[in-house]
C-alpha cells in the first residue's frame, strides 16, 4: 500500500503513550476542510495515558494494547488497522519501538514527531541534551518511520531558540507548541506533493 495523493479521506490511526497534546492538535486539524485525514482510531500501549480522554471527548474509537507481549500486540494492531482500512499511522508521543516487520507492513505510511532537530538527538532526553550541550537552537521534526530509530526521511522541522534562562520545562513547552503546528503542516506537505 502506498500513500495516495489527492485523496480527501486518509484513514488515520494515532498512536500515543502519554498526554496526547499532539493527538489533540491532529484531531482539531482533521476537522478542518483543508485536512486530508480523518482520525479513525487512537491506539495506546498505556491504559493510564491521559490522551485517551480525547477519544471520549471527540468520539473516536480507542484501543489499548499490552506491549509486554510485543509481538502479539503488534499482530493484533495490524489486524485491527487492516480491518479499519487504515492507510496512515501518526506516532504522537508513542514510546514503544515498532518492529521491523510491523514497519514493513506499513512501509512509507508511518509518521513520527520527534522533539529535536534530527539527525541531532535521536532517542530520549532530547531537551536535556540540547541544554547540557549549550545549543542555541532546538526544535522538532516530523519524519517517515524507517526501521532505524528516528532516522527516516525528514518531512519538515521547526526551530526554537534556546535562551540561557531556559529550563527543561520551558524548552519542552516551547518545542511542544511548535510540534502542534508542525505535525498538521507536515501532513499537508506530504499530501500536496
Ligand atoms: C512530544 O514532545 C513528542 O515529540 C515526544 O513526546 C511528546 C509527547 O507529547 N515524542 C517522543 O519523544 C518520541 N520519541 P504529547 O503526548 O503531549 O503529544
Amino acid at each position: 500500500m502506498a500513500l495516495s495523493t489527492g485523496t480527501k479521506n486518509i484513514k488515520t490511526a494515532v498512536f500515543i503513550s502519554g498526554k496526547g497534546s499532539n493527538l489533540k492538535s491532529l484531531i482539531k486539524f482533521s476537522k478542518l476542510k483543508k485536512s486530508p485525514i480523518s482520525i479513525e482510531i487512537i491506539i495506546s500501549n498505556n491504559p493510564k495515558s491521559k490522551g485517551l480522554t480525547f477519544g471520549k471527548i471527540y468520539k473516536i474509537r480507542k484501543k489499548i494494547f499490552n506491549f509486554d507481549k510485543h509481538i502479539k500486540a503488534e499482530k493484533e494492531i495490524l489486524k485491527l488497522l487492516k480491518k479499519r482500512k487504515i492507510n496512515l499511522i501518526c506516532l504522537a508521543g508513542f514510546m514503544k519501538i515498532l518492529s521491523k516487520s510491523f514497519i514493513q507492513s506499513f512501509k512509507g505510511q508511518i509518521l513520527n514527531i520527534h522533539p529535536s532537530l534530527l539527525p541531532k538527538y535521536k532517542g530520549l532526553n532530547t531537551h536535556e541534551r540540547a541544554i547540557d550541550n549549550k545549543d542555541s537552537y532546538s526544535g522538532c521534526t516530523v519524519h517517515f518511520v524507517s526501521s532505524k530509530l528516528d532516522s527516516g526521511k525528514i518531512i519538515d522541522q521547526k526551530k526554537v531558540r534556546i535562551y540561557k534562562k531556559d529550563t527543561l520545562r520551558t524548552l519542552a513547552n516551547k518545542v511542544l507548541a511548535e510540534e502542534h503546528k508542525l505535525y498538521p503542516e507536515a501532513i499537508l506537505k506530504i499530501f500536496s506533493l
